[in-house]
């Protein structure tokens, strides 16, 4: 007996066992929806088949269910998502191949605000990898910081926000104040513009279906954004950071930050911007997953599995949420 649908065969591609892989680690726990297709397909060869014409880059699980779902893929389980997915197959071919996973997620802030909040200010900020620039505005967002005890401390902009974000806080004293933000600018290799429908329409299809709290939050900042449109250079952050830091006003304190983008630059290029980062008259934020910066790893905890170290200068300060969820202070 075997408990694949009728239409299954066990593949062993590479394809197969991407979407293997993902459906039971990535997705299992955070989208039962994904968790759920990609095992489907793992198991479906003629929809491996289908995936297999997109050249190799193109093939992930991510950049293919935000496509599927822009082309009208209904979020059920595999047996009855499969019909359209097929039906559908070329115009989720032509999306997964015009597009590129990238996120952008609001409530990172409020793990970098027990920071922000503690730099005597003004700040300028410049977020390397600001995407679309929604963690450009830390100051006009609204939180509420949950504490052990059950009770939460909130904090409020003025003019009130149409965001308020989440997070558990742990270890730590929430942030009493929101910064003062004088200045705000952005290097990214890809830069979006928060005000364009389209890719807004697209960050949100690249949000997994469960998550609706973030798909509320995406629209809501991306207006705030497009409300007062920060420049956000196009490049390389090791090419552009000194010379952005540069035009900094001289009156503010620089905070050069980053979230969830140095994993995806080679080891050597984290080196050569951490050494930036030391000659830089700035505060320096990291906040990326274990592993990224091996010196800032080796003075952590043991278990800090699925966490995101949030560190200030090179010093390991919280391990945080992916997501922004939580924080708990080191
Ligand atoms: C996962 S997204 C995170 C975006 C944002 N920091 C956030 O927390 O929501 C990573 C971003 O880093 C950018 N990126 C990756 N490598 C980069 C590089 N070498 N230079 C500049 N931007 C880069 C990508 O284009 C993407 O927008």
């Amino acid at each position: 007996m075997t408990d694949l649908p009728s239409w299954g065969v066990a593949s062993d591609s590479p394809t197969a066992q991407h979407y293997r892989t993902f459906g039971a680690t990535e997705a299992r726990g955070s989208s039962a929806t994904y968790e759920d297709w990609a095992l489907g397909i793992a198991a479906d060869d003629e929809v491996l088949a289908l995936i297999d014409e997109l050249p190799r880059t193109k093939r992930q699980a991510n950049l293919v269910f935000a496509a599927a779902r822009v082309a009208g893929v209904p979020i059920a389980p595999w047996p009855q998502a499969r019909g359209t997915f097929v039906e559908r197959w070329p115009q989720i071919r032509v999306t997964a191949s015009t597009h590129a996973t990238q996120t952008n997620e609001a409530a990172r802030c409020a793990v970098l605000l027990p920071v922000l909040a503690r730099i005597p200010g003004p700040l300028a900020l410049l977020e390397v990898g600001a995407s679309a620039g929604l963690c450009l505005h830390p100051d006009r967002y609204g939180y509420r910081y949950a504490m052990p005890g059950g009770a939460v401390h909130a904090l409020d902009p003025h003019p009130a926000s149409g965001v308020v974000i989440d997070c558990e806080i742990e270890d730590a004293v929430p942030p009493d104040r929101l910064p003062e933000v004088v200045w705000r600018a952005g290097i990214d290799l890809n830069p979006l513009d928060p005000g364009d429908p389209a890719t807004v329409d697209w960050l949100e299809a690249l949000i997994w279906p469960e998550h609706e709290d973030r798909r509320r939050r995406l629209r809501a900042a991306a207006a705030i954004a497009a409300g007062d449109p920060v420049r956000i250079r196009a490049g390389d952050l090791n090419e552009l950071v000194a010379d952005a830091a540069a035009a900094a006003p001289a009156e503010a304190t620089l905070v050069v930050f980053h979230t969830a983008v140095l994993a995806y630059a080679a080891p050597e290029e984290r080196e050569r911007f951490a050494a930036t980062m030391a000659g830089l008259d700035a505060v320096w934020i990291s906040n990326e997953g274990v592993g990224v910066f091996p010196e800032i790893e080796g003075r952590l905890p043991a278990d800090v599995r699925h966490r995101f170290v949030l560190a200030v200068d090179g010093r390991p300060v919280a391990l945080t949420h992916p997501h922004g969820r939580s924080y708990t202070g080191l």
